[in-house]
Formats: structure tokens, C-alpha cells, sequence
């Protein structure tokens, strides 16, 4: 799902709620883990993703990548807020191939993980200090 919203009309509640409404579209047969995620751009722009399994596993792609790699194909390439919700109930965080991917795209990104009370949110540079890239890439 697009909108058009300022990034400042945008709530972390209402990222939160578009992650969840996209996670019905999660294609997790194989697991039964179903993940929505919702990219807020600096554009204000919101990209959705859910999880899509493979019968070859390891083909699966998570919701966080889907969700970036959306905003990327549509010309949104700085992501500064990216909620996730899981069919667990608990806070889910991206994983480390995920986090390595919203880092390339927005180095302040806050991710806000929904679920088991308040959300918590942390720091991309929080969840990886020490991206590959930058130096080692030249
Ligand atoms: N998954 C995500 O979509 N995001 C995460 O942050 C972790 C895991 C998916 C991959 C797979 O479809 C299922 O959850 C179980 O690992």
C-alpha cells in the first residue's frame, strides 16, 4: 500500500496497523509465520511487505526486504521508520540479511517492532553497528 501523507502525519500507530492489514497477505505456508512490514519514506511515502515462502526454502524472502525493495523499485530510496508485526503475538525484529538491507537505504531508520505490549523501537545503527560496505567496498 501507497499514501501520500507527509512523513510527519504519520504515526507510528498507523505504520503499525498498515503492517498488520498487509501481514493477511503473508505467504507462509511452509512456516505458518506470517510477517507484515510498513516502510515510511522521507518522502512520506508507505511501502508494505509481507514474508513469501518458497517450497524451496531457502528462496524465501522476509517481509522487511519486500517492503524496502518495494520503496527502492518505485524511485523511494530513504527509509526512516519500518514497523514489523508477526503472527507470533511477540515483538519481531528484522534479521541480520534485513537489517543489513534497511541500513543501505536509511542509516536513521527506527524500526518499531508491534506486539507484547508497547512498541518497541530501536536505531538501524542499533540493531547493526557495523554494516558491511562504506571503506571495505572501495
Ligand atoms: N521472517 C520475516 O519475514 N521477517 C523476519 O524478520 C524474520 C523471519 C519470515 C521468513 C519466513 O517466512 C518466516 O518468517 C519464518 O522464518
Amino acid at each position: 500500500m501507497d499514501n501520500d501523507k507527509p512523513d510527519s502525519l504519520v504515526t507510528d500507530d498507523d505504520l503499525i496497523s498498515i503492517a498488520r492489514q498487509a501481514m493477511e497477505n503473508a505467504y507462509a505456508p511452509y512456516s505458518k509465520f506470517r510477517v507484515g512490514a510498513a516502510a515510511l519514506t522521507s518522502d512520506g511515502r508507505i511501502f508494505t511487505g509481507v514474508n513469501v515462502e518458497n517450497a524451496s526454502y531457502g528462496l524465501t524472502v522476509c517481509a522487511e526486504r519486500v517492503a524496502v525493495f518495494k520503496a527502492v523499485s518505485e524511485g523511494f530510496t530513504r527509509i526512516t521508520r519500518l514497523a514489523v508485526v508477526s503472527s507470533s503475538g511477540e515483538k519481531t525484529f528484522p534479521c541480520g540479511a534485513c537489517r543489513q538491507v534497511i541500513s543501505e537505504f536509511g542509516d536513521v531508520a527506527i524500526v518499531i517492532a508491534a506486539d507484547g505490549g508497547e512498541p518497541a523501537r530501536m536505531g538501524i545503527r542499533e540493531l547493526l553497528p557495523s554494516p558491511f560496505g562504506g571503506d571495505s567496498i572501495k
